[in-house]
């Protein structure tokens, strides 16, 4: 993923990383991002790995598929609490881990991040941490300042930990906002984070954000975009509208239409985010555009 993440960062440009939790999922994010010309992150985290999305299942359905497209795909672990769990993931061969301490106190955060970067980095992982914390939408924690990321102390936090990317929390929350909300960002605070600490900086809860705040988001130093709700949404609704159309349609029909569905929901994203076209197959190499 620091690859991937380190081009985003130096040409400006946004990566979407869809939480995916089955194969429909994975193909439709995965063959968007090939037919797009774009890089993409699978990932999916501990909650979503116990209810449905085994990771030992998921992983060879992921290599194979990535292996398959021209296009970057990397595989990251969101949302990573549990020490265990992450060095499973490390071990495995997953391409990022995030370390979510962002709950913990300062210090805490930091010295664990800081371990978990060793470990990860002798291994060829990367690793996401969070600092400030990106909370609920439903709570509207968006809205809440106390907490926001403060750029001196990610300085203090990025220079200590070794970190490969940020999330940081400036006004966007995880889940459904209230009906006709669109979040306010703190932008002034992106572009100062991104002055101070020039590494890729990550945006969670990027569904309902809005497209002219992703567009703005990418163009002030955002370089991932979490998006889970809304890629679970556009399956969903892709399988409803089947369903009004025609209840008696059987189960292999809304599968394939859950994963077309995702796939134009992602080919849209790209394009928002402005990753599509950045890798192009030739025959002698896989060449970035400038
Ligand atoms: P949303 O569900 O709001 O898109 O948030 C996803 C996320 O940030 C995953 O880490």
């Amino acid at each position: 993923m620091k690859s991937i993440l380190d081009d985003a960062n130096k040409h400006q440009y946004g990566v979407m990383a869809m939480n995916s939790i089955n194969i429909e999922m994975v193909r439709g994010g995965i063959l968007a991002a090939a037919e797009e010309n774009s890089p993409i992150i699978i990932q999916f985290g501990p909650g979503q790995m116990k209810k449905h999305a085994h990771k030992e299942e998921m992983f060879p359905v992921i290599k194979e598929l990535a292996e398959r497209v021209h296009v970057p795909v990397a595989l990251n672990l969101d949302h990573g609490m549990d020490f265990s769990v992450i060095t499973d993931c490390i071990n495995m061969g997953f391409t990022n881990v995030m370390f979510d301490g962002s709950s913990l106190p300062y210090d805490e955060n930091m010295k664990k991040t800081e371990i978990i970067c060793s470990l990860a980095h002798s291994k060829g992982c990367s690793v996401e941490a969070e600092l400030g914390h990106v909370g609920q939408a439903a709570q509207e924690d968006d809205s809440d300042e106390n907490l926001y990321t403060d750029p001196k102390i990610a300085q203090d936090f990025v220079k200590y930990t070794g970190v490969d990317a940020l999330a940081v929390a400036i006004g966007t929350a995880h889940g459904n906002y209230p009906k006709g909300k669109t979040p306010k960002l703190d932008f002034d605070r992106l572009k100062e984070l991104k002055e101070i600490l020039q590494i890729p900086l990550v945006l969670h809860g990027g569904s309902g954000s809005g497209e002219e705040n992703l567009r703005k988001a990418v163009a002030y130093g955002i370089n991932k975009i979490n998006v889970a709700t809304d890629a679970f949404s556009a399956a969903k609704n892709g399988m409803v509208k089947a369903l009004d159309q025609d209840p008696s349609i059987d189960y292999l029909e809304l599968c394939v239409i859950a994963e077309e569905s995702v796939k134009k929901f992602v080919k849209d994203y790209v394009q928002i985010i402005g990753s599509s076209n950045r890798y192009v197959f030739n025959t002698e190499n896989i060449t970035i555009h400038e």
